[in-house]
């Protein structure tokens, strides 16, 4: 099963590019899911699909062309499906603590729920094998970067604490009950996570296979949404998911020779440049601003023809990672693939968050993780293809 994430900021075009890569896959012959959990559910108005179908599928795939479905999740399903057991306690919980019920209810839902419920529908067509392509319309990039931490963080819950709070409430129930009101967590409590766990098993491994998975990022050649851009880029390699296109929309054409538009035109260019600066070698496909709101499925289409051409939409379009973060004896490690490079060649700046490598002619930028752009002192060795940047404070 081959998984494609469109993620970016607000309102770039996530889920346009990603209903049209749909369109392309599907045309292909490849079943074809495109999910979202956006609560205004702009997949099928953007596919101007019956509202009828939709409610009717009630968070199930909803067909809407040959080999092609759009599902878009209700979350409130969702949490009474796979949270029943677990959203209860936490809500008596609140409750008891003194809080309204209606409130205590709404405040149990915890921060990721919603996120999670996705990877479950990803796990379960990875095993039932009831699609070829699960494409995804993230939502805007912040919360869409905690949904990757999920798994990662959840595989440690389970392993670390989960068994030894399990065990302390086994024994210290008879106990607690004589000296507090609050309710321990009961077993149904500890076999609903149990078993969203074992719903769970294997989905990191599915999302950090670059053979299955990848991650495109939409963005569009302005200041702000780049540099948002850059810092999803950070997260996503730094879980070790693949990025492998930067799909860059809404280009003015060159056609355009309206002078109100020049200062625009030279810009966009000037963000283009910088943008290859950034994410090279991960290859960057342009998209124009199309004349209007691209509604429809030919409008759709047509914006798949102009993304991919003639390519294949489910290629990997770059294989492995630009760079990488380790930690190596407490200390950090950037790791950049650079081939053909001398050490006599190479200089760097770190400017706040940001460290510029320069390789001849050649700017690579790449944005730190917090604790990285503290440090000050750099070091930089070559290693075969390597370069190897140690941090030091
Ligand atoms: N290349 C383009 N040319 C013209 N209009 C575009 C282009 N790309 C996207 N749009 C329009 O911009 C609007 C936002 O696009 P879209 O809904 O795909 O963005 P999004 O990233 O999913 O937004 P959100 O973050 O709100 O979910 C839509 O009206 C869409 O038709
Ligand atoms: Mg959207």
């Amino acid at each position: 099963m081959r998984i494609i994430f469109f993620a970016g900021k607000g309102g770039v075009g996530k889920t346009s590019t990603a209903a049209a890569t749909g369109i392309k896959a599907a045309e292909r012959g490849n079943r074809t899911v495109i999910m979202s959990l956006d609560v205004a559910h702009s997949l099928s108005d953007i596919f101007d699909t019956e509202k009828a179908l939709i409610n009717q599928s009630k968070g199930q795939p909803a067909q809407v062309g040959e080999n092609l479905w759009i599902q878009e999740l209700d979350i409130q399903e969702e949490i009474e499906k796979n949270w029943g057991d677990i959203h209860k306690y936490l809500s008596t919980l609140l409750n008891t603590s003194g809080l309204d019920e209606i409130l205590a209810e709404e405040l149990a839902v915890l921060p990721g729920m919603e996120e999670v419920s996705l990877l479950l529908h990803i796990n379960r067509y990875a095993r039932n094998n009831r699609f070829d392509v699960v494409l995804l319309d993230c939502a805007p990039t912040g919360e869409s970067l905690r949904f990757i931490s999920i798994p990662t963080t959840l595989e440690w819950y389970i392993n670390k604490l989960f068994k030894i709070e399990k065990t302390i409430v086994k024994y210290a129930r008879p106990v607690a009950k004589r000296f507090y009101d609050v309710p321990l967590p009961g077993d149904a409590y500890f076999d609903a996570i149990e078993r969203l766990f074992e719903k769970l098993r294997g989905v990191d491994a599915l999302l950090t296979d670059p053979e299955k998975t990848t991650v495109r990022l939409v963005t569009n050649p302005e200041k702000i949404v780049l540099k948002e851009t850059q810092r999803a880029f950070m997260y996503f390699s730094l879980y070790k998911m693949h990025i492998d296109a930067i799909i860059m929309n809404r280009m003015l054409p060159d056609a355009l020779t309206e002078p109100y538009f020049q200062n625009w035109q030279k810009s966009q260019k000037r963000y283009v440049k910088e943008a290859e600066a950034y994410f090279q070698p991960v290859p960057l496909l342009p998209v124009n601003l199309f004349k209007g709101e691209i509604l429809g499925f030919d409008n759709l289409k047509t914006l798949g023809d102009r993304i991919y051409g003639k390519r294949n939409p489910l290629d990997r379009f770059f294989d492995g990672t630009p760079y990488e973060f380790e930690k190596i004896d407490g200390k950090y490690q950037l790791r950049m693939k650079l081939p053909f490079i001398d050490k006599r060649d190479v200089a760097m700046h770190k400017i706040a968050d940001e460290l510029i490598v320069r390789i001849g002619g050649f700017k690579r930028s790449v944005l730190l993780p917090r604790q990285v752009a503290a440090l000050d002192s750099l070091k930089a060795t070559l290693k075969g293809q390597y370069l190897l940047i140690d941090f030091d404070e």
